[in-house]
């Protein structure tokens, strides 16, 4: 027997970082997923394989063996997906030997939330598969739970997002609200192709806060208000506004840090080729940058974009969070 299952990538749209200091953040999922395959196995092993990292690797009892690719990576890559096949089987009430699929449309490493949908396509999968009823609820967990390997102390944007789909007003301690879109939000998404960790861009604006705290809550508070009047403009289906806030963060994410010369060189561009607005989206540092844009625009910046050195793709909201492709 075997499942499919999958899992969007997204854009933060407004708020990101900020968000780990408990602030809200705008989130959208995009028409990009993650996929994963479940099957059983005869023996014990928990064997993963990746086919875009080019990375395979089982796991069986306490030992690690790496068949295919760099052995740190595979470790790194692969270690969130084995927590959240753990979980899965604690709840089942017995081992197992799995095979494990990913396929993912989602640039890696690139602020689209590719771990956190992976991660979810993979719980989602192995549940149905052992036929563990299991809950979104308890997927977000679990996949929240596999982030906190990978990224330290992410604030859940990312599992919730992959998990539910759709628009989130997503907040630490208030969680996460479904958020009503009644418009189109015509973007361009530019990959830099330059990796990042999420970890090192995070603790870096922890240690600006910690050098800087006055400075920082007046940032962090402009931050919220511009989640704030996102909102507005969205009930107002203000496409300009939205872009003038884009353009508002990402001065916010430049001036603490996570932006880089890479990003810069993308968001002139988009900027110039009449985009509306346009920021970073996720942690930075490298990564993906959006543009907003009229529709009849979007081609011409995804141009000018890419002449800058991006790959570009047109981005369009899911409303399909974690879901069961084959069964
Ligand atoms: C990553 O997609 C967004 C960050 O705000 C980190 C997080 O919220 O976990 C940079």
């Amino acid at each position: 027997m075997e499942v499919i299952a999958s899992a969007p990538a997204k854009v933060i749209l407004f708020g990101e970082h900020f968000v780990v200091y408990g602030e809200p953040a705008m989130v959208i999922a995009i028409d990009k997923r993650a996929y994963a395959k479940a099957q059983n196995r005869s023996d014990k092993r928990i064997y993963i394989r990746s086919s875009n990292l080019n990375l395979a690797a089982y796991f069986e009892n306490s030992n690690f063996k790496v068949e295919k690719g760099d052995p740190k990576e595979a470790k790194l890559k692969f270690e969130p997906v084995r927590l959240a096949v753990e979980k899965v089987l604690e709840k089942h009430g017995e081992t197992a030997g799995l095979n494990i699929e990913i396929n993912s449309t989602v640039p890696v490493a690139a602020g689209l939330g590719s771990s956190a949908a992976v991660v979810a396509a993979v719980t989602t999968a192995v549940s149905t598969l052992l036929n563990v009823n299991i809950s979104r609820e308890e997927v977000f967990r679990i996949t929240y739970e596999a982030e906190k390997i990978m990224h330290g102390t992410p604030s859940g944007i990312d599992p919730a997002i992959a998990t539910f789909g759709g628009a989130l007003l997503f907040q630490m301690d208030t969680g996460f609200k479904p958020l009503e879109v009644k418009m189109d939000i015509p973007l361009v998404i530019g990959d830099t192709g330059i990796e990042r960790s999420t970890r090192v861009q995070v603790d870096k604006v922890r240690e600006l806060r910690e050098r800087y705290p006055q400075i920082m809550e007046s940032l962090t508070w402009a931050a919220r208000q511009i989640v704030m009047r996102a909102l507005e403009a969205l009930k107002d289906k203000d496409l300009e506004t939205l872009g003038e806030l884009m353009n508002i963060n990402h001065a916010l994410l430049y001036g603490i840090g996570v932006s880089d010369e890479s990003l810069e060189w993308l968001i002139n561009a988009a900027r110039k080729a009449g985009a509306l607005g346009a920021k970073l989206t996720g942690a930075g540092g490298g990564g993906c940058m959006i543009a907003l844009a009229r529709n009849e625009k979007l081609e011409e910046i995804s141009e000018a974009i890419r002449r800058a050195g991006g790959t570009t793709f047109i981005a369009r909201k899911t409303d399909e969070g974690a879901r069961i492709e084959r069964a």
